[in-house]
């Protein structure tokens, strides 16, 4: 179900003209989220996140808070799901003249969309998964910044592309430094001797609710977490390594490429924290 600047509309009714912004040139920003007994998941950061992107792109969403919610509970309540929400709320610049100039396109287009949220496979998290570490390169803070949600995903579709060639489940990307920066999808953590460790915002990436989520929830659990630039030295020396995102929590990597992380197998840290964060949910 879709819900299009305030009208719901079935998948196949559902439309938005080809001379928006976000169509022709991939102006807009998005937030995905997930319900958990059917309510949204840490609405407030992805909201805040959302307008930030929007900020960055000088796009102003005229829509309240309260109103998108609404929006997405009458799209959730239409949808009638059988199961919990995947949430996909996209804002791009609205119709406009075709060319670049903002002030041609009225009003945001604000799109909602509902579908059911699919688990990743038992396995995935009992076994963990591997990822490639792909010759794509993260964009530079200094291009489209990596810490605008922005709905232009090309690169990140790239770097996907060639993840899905080796068979991986994620493509873990390096910086135009050649620090580790993110996954295409998730933002990566490594463990070494108990501790936890990610790349700082500064290195290039997606700023995660769910990263920050478990960074707050390794805090309360004793585990020492903290931001730092990774290398390939720190990926081939890590103990554990796992990725975080709203859709998949936080999955074990036992394999980057052909390299084994730690004994093959989801580690200790990685395991409690995976507890940690169910155990949190029950209180939502
Ligand atoms: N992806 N990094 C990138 C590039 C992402 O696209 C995402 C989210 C994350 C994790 O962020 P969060 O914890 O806020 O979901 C990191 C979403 C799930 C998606 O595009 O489907």
């Amino acid at each position: 179900m879709v819900n299009v600047d305030g009208r719901l509309a079935g998948e196949r009714d559902a439309v938005v003209s080809v001379f928006d912004h976000g169509f022709l040139f991939g102006e807009g920003v998005y937030e995905v989220m997930r319900t958990y007994r059917q309510r949204p998941f840490l609405y407030d950061p992805h909201m805040r996140r959302l307008r930030a992107s929007a900020d960055r792109i000088a796009l102003s969403i005229p829509t309240s808070d309260a109103e998108i919610r609404e929006r997405i509970t009458a799209t959730i309540a239409a949808a009638q799901l059988p199961a919990e929400a995947y949430i996909r709320l996209l804002v791009t610049r609205g119709v406009g003249e075709i060319g670049y100039d903002p002030t041609s396109c009225p009003a945001p287009t604000i799109v909602v969309i509902v579908k059911p949220h699919t688990e990743l496979a038992p396995e995935a998290y009992a076994n963990g998964v591997t990822i490639a570490l792909v010759s794509v390169v993260r964009n530079h803070p200094e291009s489209v910044n990596p810490i605008i949600k922005s709905n232009n995903l090309l690169n990140n579709a790239l770097a996907m592309q060639e993840a899905y060639r080796r068979g991986a489940a994620e493509a873990l990307m390096k910086n135009h430094r050649g620090e580790i920066a993110e996954c295409a999808m998730s933002n990566i953590f490594v463990v070494t001797h108990g501790a936890v460790r990610t790349p700082p915002v500064s290195a290039g990436l997606l700023a995660g609710v769910t990263r920050a989520f478990v960074l707050e929830l390794a805090a309360k659990t004793g585990i020492r977490a903290f931001e730092e630039t990774l290398r390939d030295e720190d990926i081939l020396s890590a103990g554990e390594m796992f990725f975080t995102s709203t859709t998949r929590e936080i999955v074990p990597v036992v394999r980057v490429d052909r390299h084994v992380v730690g004994t093959g197998k989801p580690g200790p840290v990685t395991l409690r924290l995976r507890a940690a964060f169910a155990e949190a949910l029950r209180s939502v």
